[in-house]
């Protein structure tokens, strides 16, 4: 099987939740603000992180004290370029701030293997329409869209609207060159600034919801586009969803992708007066074994999980990573939130272990389907 007909079935079985140390190859600054890291990939490891097209990894490092994870998308083409992430400073930001200030080759970080589903699986043999809509950082798992549908793709065609503040904030700004050199029929670039004059007025100012308007009449019938793929912040995300779910894109062809959330683990529900904060017997599967522990309304399943088994898979806690997906099979729960799960899983029967939290006496769930 090729790289280019793989499902996403066909990443190797991962032990969820487990990391890896791996030694930084290079740091190379991307703008004032960001940096992209290389890892090393030991050949013993080499399966294990093998990646597909928009995947992200969970690195982790203990900052104050406290384990700080977070996410970063690969930026590389799938399935076998360099493991590659970028880091976009953020304000207080635990690991975006040492990548960028102290981070060298030869240093070790500890790395969760790829995961996340914002694709589609690539088919060589039809000429289909993508488009992506990327913000600041939110353009590393779109770099490795692009380049790998392009490249596996031959007859497909990729449009990249990219908003940013100003020119030097553009991340892989030279990559998206290159690309644009050697697809000059098959990749539009349009690079919006907020902050500065564009090249015309559609690519000048803030992307609002009249120059989203503008922007997407001007690439096109919506119908005409096989998949759309958003990445950036929340605001940006539901600007495009809604407009659009106004054109008439149905939702399975837009798939999104948040790059942070501020909000962590959902308020405790409120119970009727009728209702007591009974016990729930929670029943779990992580690489093949079961266990079991007594949790309650107020709790999300990941923080019960955690009590007892601390491989259990998170990164963000605040609904937007998948990271702690797993299959509902028995019970049920309330899930407030969900910035990461599309409708086709929802409908399979996966919650976010995170924001989910118990109403039956008993739940059991599998993190390994
Ligand atoms: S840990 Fe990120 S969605 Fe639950």
């Amino acid at each position: 099987m090729t790289a280019a007909t793989r499902e996403r079935g066909a990443v190797p079985a991962r032990r969820r939740g487990v990391f890896h140390p791996l030694t930084v190859a290079s740091v190379e600054r991307l703008t004032d603000d960001a940096v992209a890291v290389t890892f090393d990939v030991p050949p013993e490891l080499a399966e294990e992180f093998r990646f597909e097209q928009g995947q992200h990894i969970t690195v982790r490092r203990v900052s104050g004290g406290e384990e700080v994870r977070r996410n970063y998308s690969i930026c590389s083409p799938a399935p076998d370029g360099p493991l590659r992430i970028g880091v976009k400073r953020l304000e207080g930001g635990a690991f975006s701030a040492f990548a960028n200030d102290e981070l060298k080759p030869g240093d070790t970080v500890d790395v969760m293997p790829p995961l996340g589903r914002f694709n589609v699986p690539l088919r060589p043999e039809e000429a289909r329409t993508h488009v992506a809509i990327a913000a600041g950082s939110g353009i590393t798992p779109v770099l490795s869209l692009i380049a790998t549908t392009l490249r596996d793709e031959p007859e497909s065609t990729f449009t990249l609207v990219y908003a940013n503040r100003t020119a030097r904030d553009v991340m892989f700004l030279e990559e998206l060159s290159d690309l644009k050199d050697v697809h000059p029929a098959r990749f539009q670039l349009l690079n919006v600034l907020s902050r500065e004059q564009g090249e015309a007025p559609l690519t000048s100012g803030r992307v609002d919801r009249e120059k989203l308007g503008a922007l997407l009449t001007a690439i096109g019938p919506a119908a005409g586009v096989a998949h759309w793929y958003l990445c950036g912040p929340l605001e940006l995300v539901d600007a495009v969803r809604t407009d659009l779910a106004g054109r008439g894109v149905p939702a399975e062809r837009i798939h999104f992708e948040l790059f942070h959330v501020e909000e962590g683990a959902p308020p405790p529900r409120r119970r009727g007066k009728s209702e007591s904060a009974a016990s729930t017997r929670l029943a779990f599967t992580l690489d093949g074994r079961t266990t079991t522990v007594d949790t309650d309304p107020d709790e999300p399943l990941l923080t019960a999980a955690l009590r007892v088994r601390a491989d259990a898979p998170y990164a963000c806690r605040g609904g937007v990573c998948g990271t702690c997906r797993a299959r509902l099979c028995e019970g049920t729960v309330d899930m407030p939130r969900n910035y990461a799960l599309e409708p086709a899983e929802l409908a399979a029967g996966y919650i976010l272990t995170c924001q989910s939290r118990p109403t039956s006496e008993s739940v059991t769930v599998d993190y390994d389907a």
